[in-house]
């Protein structure tokens, strides 16, 4: 049931800390290190997912090449058809799908595995089809899902895929111990960290939602590996508050997207990544300058540089980059949950989607 809830969508928003703390629990990190290494000695590693699952796949590809100094390339599973030349022995696919019974993923997983790949599944349901079909396993404790909506399941494969990175950077030689240490210890405290990010933005987040409401399209812009948590954040709102959401790299809004900004025209940053805060700026400055409506995502660090630079600000707890993509979840779920809300829909039965494809 929802347990007081009115939607499963919010009674699973605030189940995160509990999902967390169940899947760090759940981690078995001599099979992670395990699979560290393989993933640092692998020829070449490609991550495929869907949806909600692809961003945190967008995550990890972030992670692995930047932190672990690895080839790797994330793709859209429905895409799959590209890489097959490319796929040799000594080759990982990680295939990322909640259910695990994506159809896309698991036909990528086929031909990956076909032409000599290994690959390993992340999933939140034990002996579904992906991972039985998988030469590896790695679950998120996250408990069913009952919204159409992904929440639980993404940030807890957040937490996942975040130690597995690491785990690979150490490997690589691209972390030290002691940083390797450092990021575990803070993944640890996501449970804590999460629950009082909910308590703390909840009123803010309905504020702003109240105004989202009214409107008919946003934008999502970050910089570094915030932005695969802005990507996430567009489609969390198109999916169910229906208001028309993009997200793209900050610095390719020059690039045409402003000309769409107006007059109040929303426009969300999540601010991740600490080498990226003057560019970032400057961005927020050319919406003002157009009169947007700006919202700026921070951990309270950033507060004094750039808390009066936005219209509103939702302030969060600090954390590493690594751990602020877990926590930036939070209000960008909240905010399309409210705004579906306000605008009088349903969000956990969001129109033409189901919470299982099984088509391709
Ligand atoms: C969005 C959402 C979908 C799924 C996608 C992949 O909220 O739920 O975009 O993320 O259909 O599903 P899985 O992870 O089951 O493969």
């Amino acid at each position: 049931g929802k347990e007081g809830y009115p939607h499963f969508m919010l009674k699973e928003i605030h189940e995160q800390p509990r999902a967390l703390r169940e899947t760090w629990a759940g981690l078995d990190m001599d099979y992670v290190s395990k699979l560290g290494k393989a993933i640092a000695e692998a020829r070449r590693v490609f991550i495929t997912a869907s949806g909600t699952s692809y961003h945190a796949g967008l995550i990890l590809d972030y992670l692995l090449v930047s932190l672990a100094g690895l080839d790797a390339h994330a793709f859209n599973s429905s895409e799959y058809r590209k890489y097959i030349k490319l796929v040799k022995e000594g080759d990982i696919l990680i295939a990322i799908s909640q259910s695990g019974e994506t159809i896309d993923t698991l036909m990528a997983t086929r031909v990956f595995r076909e032409r000599g790949a290994k690959v390993l599944a992340v999933s939140n349901v034990v002996d579904s089809t992906i991972p039985r079909e998988s030469d590896y396993q790695l679950y998120t404790n996250a408990g069913p899902e009952i919204g159409v909506a992904a929440t639980k399941t993404f940030t807890t494969q957040l937490m996942i895929l975040t130690a597995l990175a690491a785990n690979a950077a150490l490997h690589s030689g691209g972390m030290g111990k002691e940083a390797y240490s450092l990021v575990l210890n803070e993944l640890e405290q996501a449970p804590d960290l999460v629950n009082t990010t909910i308590i703390n933005v909840e009123a803010r987040v309905r504020h702003i939602a109240g105004k989202l409401a009214v409107k008919t399209n946003a934008y999502y812009l970050s910089r570094g590996i915030g932005l695969p948590i802005a990507m996430e954040g567009a489609l969390k709102m198109k999916e169910v508050a229906y208001v028309h959401a993009e997200a793209y790299p900050a610095g390719e809004s020059k690039h045409g997207p402003i000309a769409l900004v107006n007059q109040e025209f929303p426009v969300v940053f999540t601010v991740t990544d600490d080498d990226y805060l003057d560019p970032l700026e400057g961005n927020v400055m050319e919406m003002t300058a157009r009169g947007a409506y700006t919202i700026g995502i921070l951990p309270s660090r950033h507060y004094a540089k750039l808390g009066k630079v936005f219209t509103e600000v939702i302030q969060t707890p600090d954390a590493s980059p690594y751990l602020l993509t877990i926590i930036q979840s939070i209000p960008l779920q909240l905010l399309a949950y409210h705004t579906a809300v306000l605008r009088g829909y349903d969000p956990d039965k969001p129109r033409n989607l189901a919470k299982t494809v099984t088509v391709e």
